[in-house]
């Protein structure tokens, strides 16, 4: 462990101007520096740096901190190797502690592995550039397949000449242990694991080797095309995505990574100019991948080969990105086409011309394959729409999934409240899997607790002035049950989130009429052919609002709705109300049938509707949408309010994680709103 005074010394010694300096080309504006933010893509600067705070910040997206916070973020360093890296630019010599016995040899071992396998990749380069053999067996091979010097370098290519035993000898000459070498898989029984193949080499994200594949040379033998590393101390497959130390910058700064399935084609397209690529080396993703992709970007493009078993592998795993929240899209290659092939073959315009034009976003590319494999068989046809659904239950972001439906249902040609009944079957199913998964681990908590169920431990985060954050924007939670989005937890008693709103920005009247609404009117159909009721369209698109509303005898109100719609498939009559076993329930009922309709009264002024006080039977349908919109406006429209304050607190108190963040709500409320806008316009145009 690094001392915490050589920590200090490094922390009061670190420039920012210098630290940024290494990575962005800064221009001196006054006191302060300006450049091109290095974590978005941008034209014009915005990113500034500030040498008298000691701090960086970029107007465009936000970020900001100082300069560990700078490296930790952009080179994706722990605290301790931020440190590092500082000491050995200044020529600070770290102090570090004794750490315990087990710990050391722990980290001696892994730090010996890796120094091994490093010389291991030396090897491998030394027998490709600099012997006979592999200058004409090997170099010219990487030569023919249009690989060049800078290429071979950046990816640690190299040549395992066909000898049984030429690493081992020379590695154990150079004093590295042959169990050290068996434990990388770089020697078996006495001979070296890779012989007669041309090598790849696999990086951390630190750009140390931790692993090889090597692919055969010869055309006509049985034997596999490829043969890599196996699991080791320092090689966790699961977590590793083959390219990602060299792509790491690109993609943050493009915002967007691809994903191929070869080694080849991470090189091809990375020395054509399309840097953010990686591999998943012909295996399916995993949760590990996906979360490592995560931590640079959330947009994902499939690159996958133009055969079926490219677009398996394309529908393969993709679940897995969607639960991480990414965004994914697809692009397949012409038929017989890999990625290498393919840019060799046309070179990079009209390559990157080909992505823009062939990329899809996955879902329709899904429903795409899924539709056409089903044709004219019917039943082929609503499963392939229920498993759509369920797809499009995993995206949790209301607003993109808002839009999914919007499109869904004019390619499927289904009414769009049918979809989204399915969609939320699909949540529902979701969240009481998660449900269930959450008493069994608090089960088995309180089991191992000895029985004692202690009390939830107190949010240390909640600086939230005791407003709900949006779940759908919360990184942190791993939940991602869009039901649950925008719904806060239950409040805990005594935290912060049992306190009860600010009065005077209430909107129990509003939900008090929305309740009315769904008793009186909730079994009506709102669109008879689809057999979707007015009470099944105003909960589905009230769900991600529950969470918000103010008075919770309403939301239980709609919740219980919710269930029983789900459970019966039909809407509650008015006798259903009036019956409830809930008395509360049963008072809003007789409220409802025996109070007049009253729009909240500003809404006539707002919005400028002539909302007539009766709702005529007729506009039902319309009277119902518009009420749901301006419903919807209002909570967002709040929102939007409570955020805004978020945000001057925080930028008053310097906290540019958290500005970050709430800029970033703000972005999403804001296009909600705008949305919202546009639809409201029409509704009162149809008028
Ligand atoms: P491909 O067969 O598409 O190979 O396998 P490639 O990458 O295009 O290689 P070239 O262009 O023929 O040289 C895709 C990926 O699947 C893994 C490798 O990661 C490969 O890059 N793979 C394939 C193996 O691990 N073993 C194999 O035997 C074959
Ligand atoms: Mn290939």
């Amino acid at each position: 462990m690094i001392t915490e005074e050589s920590v200090r010394e490094v922390i009061d010694s670190a420039r920012v101007e210098d630290v940024v300096g290494d990575f962005v080309n800064l221009r001196r504006r006054g006191n302060n520096y300006s450049g091109l933010c290095p974590f978005h893509n941008e034209k014009t600067p915005s990113f500034n740096v500030n040498p008298a705070r000691n701090i960086y910040k970029c107007f465009g997206c936000g970020v900001g901190g100082d300069p560990v916070k700078f490296l930790m973020e952009l080179e994706q360093l722990s605290f301790p190797d931020a440190i590092r890296w500082i000491a050995r630019k200044y020529n600070i010599k770290l102090e570090e502690t004794e750490v315990s016995e087990e710990v050391r040899a722990e980290l001696q071992e892994r730090d010996s592995l890796l120094i091994a396998n490093d010389f291991a990749r030396k090897y491998y380069a030394e027998q490709l550039l600099d012997t006979d053999e592999g200058k004409s067996i090997a170099l010219s091979y990487f030569r023919a397949r249009g690989f060049r010097k800078e290429a071979i370098e950046t990816f640690g290519l190299g040549y395992a000449p066909n000898q049984r035993d030429g690493l081992l000898q020379a590695a154990t000459a150079a004093g590295f242990g042959e169990d050290q070498l068996e434990k990388l898989g770089l020697v078996r029984n006495g001979r070296d694991f890779f012989r007669d193949r041309v090598m790849f080499t696999i990086h951390n994200l630190a750009g140390k080797p931790i692993a090889f594949a090597g692919r055969i040379l010869k055309k006509d033998v049985k034997a596999p095309k490829y043969i890599n590393s196996p699991e080791t101390e320092v090689y966790h497959k699961s977590d590793v995505l083959y390219g990602m130390y060299q792509a790491r910058q690109a993609v943050r700064k493009l915002d967007n990574i691809f994903m191929v399935e070869g080694y080849t084609d991470v090189i091809s397209l990375y020395q054509s100019g399309i840097r953010n690529v990686v591999a998943t080396s012909g295996t399916s993703l995993t949760a590990g991948q996906a979360k490592l992709v995560k931590r640079f970007t959330e947009n994902v493009t499939l690159l996958y080969d133009g055969d079926k078993a490219g677009v398996k592998a394309a529908l393969r795993g993709v679940d897995v990105l969607l639960s991480a929240d990414l965004n994914v899209r697809v692009v397949v290659l012409p038929e017989g086409k890999d990625p290498d092939g393919y840019m060799q073959e046309v070179g990079v315009t009209v390559f990157e011309q080909y992505l823009t034009d062939a990329r899809k976003d996955f879902l329709f590319f899904k429903a795409d394959i899924l539709l056409e494999e089903a044709g004219d068989d019917v039943a082929a046809r609503s499963a392939a729409i229920r498993d759509i659904s369920s797809t499009l239950a995993l995206v949790t972001d209301p607003l993109k999934r808002a839009g999914y439906l919007q499109q869904f249902s004019a390619k499927l040609g289904i009414d769009e409240s049918l979809l989204v009944g399915l969609v939320n079957g699909a949540i529902a199913d979701h969240r009481s899997e998660r449900k269930k998964a959450a008493e069994r681990e608090q089960r088995r908590q309180a089991r191992s607790s000895g029985g004692t169920s202690a009390p939830p431990p107190p949010t240390s985060e909640d600086d939230w002035g005791g407003l709900s954050e949006p779940a759908w924007l919360d990184t942190s939670s791993d939940d991602p049950g869009p039901v649950a989005a925008g719904g806060a937890p239950p409040p805990v008693a005594g935290s912060p989130a049992a306190e009860p709103r600010q009065p005077e920005i209430g909107h129990g009247h509003q939900e008090q009429h929305f309740v009315h609404l769904l008793v009186r009117d909730g079994h009506k159909w709102y669109d008879e052919p689809t057999k979707t009721t007015i009470a099944g369209f105003l909960t589905a698109n009230v769900a991600d609002l529950l969470g918000d509303f103010d008075v919770a005898t309403y939301r239980e109100a709609v919740e219980q709705v919710t269930d029983h719609l789900r459970s019966t498939g039909g809407a509650p009559d008015p006798d259903w109300y009036t019956r409830h076993a809930d008395e509360r329930i049963r008072q809003l009922a007789t409220e409802a049938v025996t109070s007049p309709y009253t729009y909240s009264p500003n809404w006539q002024e707002k919005y400028g509707l002539r909302l007539s006080q009766k709702m005529p039977d007729e506009n039902q349908r319309l009277a119902a949408e518009l009420f749901l919109r301006i419903f919807r406006m209002e909570k967002i429209e709040r929102k939007g309010k409570e955020n805004t304050l978020l945000i001057a607190r925080y930028q008053r108190e310097g906290n540019f994680e958290k500005l970050k963040t709430h800029m970033k709500v703000q972005m999403k409320l804001d296009e909600m709103r705008i949305s919202l806008a546009k639809e409201l316009g029409t509704v009162v145009l149809s008028r």
